[in-house]
């Protein structure tokens, strides 16, 4: 009996090592197959150091050895992913085996993957603001981002020198634009509005191919995945296009409900500082509004507004936004603080019962607070994420992930927080 029992102990065993030789040479040739036309990126690198200077030299260096595995050298400075059929790293590469992830890569190369698009607008002296913001989104995110930067034109040589630096990364693309109006009657608009200011009620007129965009603010940083805001859009119902957070919790304080002398959306107001829009709802939607009897679209809707509310209008755009949301109430999907936490939600005390239980999702340093001594800790955050260090990777084509646009495992993150 107890011989029986060893024998077919062996047999399993047996069996399970064939098999596993055969899926790993079924996945090598599919590997191969794979291997010429994809166009995927060939490796990515990425090692981010304060200030982002130096990032740019050692990602274009180490770029190199990656492509001719074989290197001895390569172990000094990077690791890598590497993918060996019998399960095992040669004697001369360090770092993680990828069997897995290549035979799960093959069962997930059919599904596109759907890029998360983030639009800013930057003015004046928000580079380095700017930037720390989209360094916390390329830190924390999962599927790839796309940036759309709408800049003044001085500031556009910088900012093309630092996203450069960092596309070694190959999880992000970048478009870079000037201060745009729609080209329909633009004179006019840039008599009216100040430019910087208005920029984002234009954002479903000039991006006309993008579906759906996160708009922030420059002071904006991101404490979890882009992922998980823009995850809100499929929890929109049949009528809402666009969410946001409350201006303020706190009736008391608000401002909204004590001095605005325009209609505002709900108690106490919305904040436009983070703005999740599916503007293809926004470019085909008709808006009720106090102008006319007939509803207006879009593109219609902002001249009259505003010229109706010039004199009332305090917070520029924002107001405009909260005037159209009063009118239609039921397109806006309200999102909870911890989404757009700000100074507003501690300084008289705590106010965002949300972020008190499940933390705060995106920090929101309004006020200038980033740059001054108000709000410490306010503060302290945005310095690690300005001065936080990307360490990672190098994967060729061969170990590259789709899943995570990278060797998710060989990824390490230093933010010194
Ligand atoms: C970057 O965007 C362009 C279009 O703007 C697209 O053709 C290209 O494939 C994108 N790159 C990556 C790596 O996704
Ligand atoms: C602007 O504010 C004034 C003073 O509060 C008010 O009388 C007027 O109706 C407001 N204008 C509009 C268009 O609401
Ligand atoms: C935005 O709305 C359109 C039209 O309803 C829909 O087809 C699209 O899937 C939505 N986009 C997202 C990201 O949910
Ligand atoms: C969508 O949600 C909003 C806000 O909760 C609500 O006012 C609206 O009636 C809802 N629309 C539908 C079709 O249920």
């Amino acid at each position: 009996m107890r011989r029986y029992l060893r024998v077919v102990v062996l047999c399993l065993a047996c069996g399970f090592c064939s098999l596993l030789y055969a899926f790993s040479q079924l996945a090598v040739s599919l590997e191969e197959g794979a291997g010429g036309g994809g166009g995927k990126p060939q490796a990515a690198a990425a090692s981010w150091l304060a200030g982002g200077g130096r990032g740019a030299g050692r990602g274009a260096g180490s770029a190199g050895p990656a492509a001719h595995p074989g290197r001895s050298d390569r172990c000094k400075d990077f690791c890598l992913c590497y993918w060996n059929p019998y399960w095992m790293l040669p004697s001369d590469v360090c770092g993680m085996n990828c069997f897995w992830e290549a035979a799960f890569r093959y069962s997930l190369k059919m599904q596109p993957v759907e890029r998360v698009h983030l639009a800013v607008v930057a003015c004046g002296e928000r580079l380095e603001e700017t930037l720390t913001m989209l360094k916390s989104a390329l830190i924390f995110s999962i599927k790839p981002l796309q940036f759309h930067i709408f800049a003044e034109d001085q500031l556009h040589d910088s900012f093309k020198g630092i996203l450069n630096s960092w596309s070694f990364l190959q999880t992000f693309n970048y478009s870079l634009y000037p201060i745009t109006f729609p080209s329909e009657n633009a004179a006019e608009w840039k008599k009216l509005f100040k430019p910087c200011a208005s920029q984002r009620l234009f954002l479903p007129l000039i991006l006309k191919e993008v579906d759906s965009l996160l708009y922030v603010d420059t002071d904006i940083l991101f404490l979890r995945p882009v992922d998980d805001i823009w995850s809100l859009l499929k929890k929109f119902n049949s009528t809402q296009i666009a969410a946001m957070a409350p201006e303020h919790e706190e009736p008391r304080i608000g401002w909204y409900n004590r001095f605005a002398r325009h209609p505002y959306y709900g108690k106490t107001g919305v904040n436009s500082g983070v703005m999740l829009m599916n503007m293809t709802r926004m470019r085909r939607k008709y808006f009720k509004n106090d102008m006319t009897t007939v509803r207006l679209r879009w593109g219609d809707i902002l001249m009259p507004l505003l010229k109706k509310y010039k004199l009332n209008i305090t917070w520029g755009d924002q107001d405009l936004l909260n005037i159209i949301f009063f009118h239609n109430p039921e397109s806006l999907f309200v999102f909870p603080c911890q989404w757009n936490y700000r100074p507003d939600h501690c300084i008289y005390g705590s106010n965002c019962q949300e972020a008190e239980e499940e933390g705060i999702f995106i920090l929101h340093g309004n006020r200038g607070v980033y740059h001054d001594d108000k709000q410490p800790a306010f503060r302290a955050i945005y310095e690690a994420l300005r001065n936080s260090k990307k360490k990672t990777t190098v994967c060729s084509s061969h170990y590259y992930s789709p899943l995570s646009h990278s060797c998710p495992s060989m990824l390490f993150i230093h933010s010194e927080m």
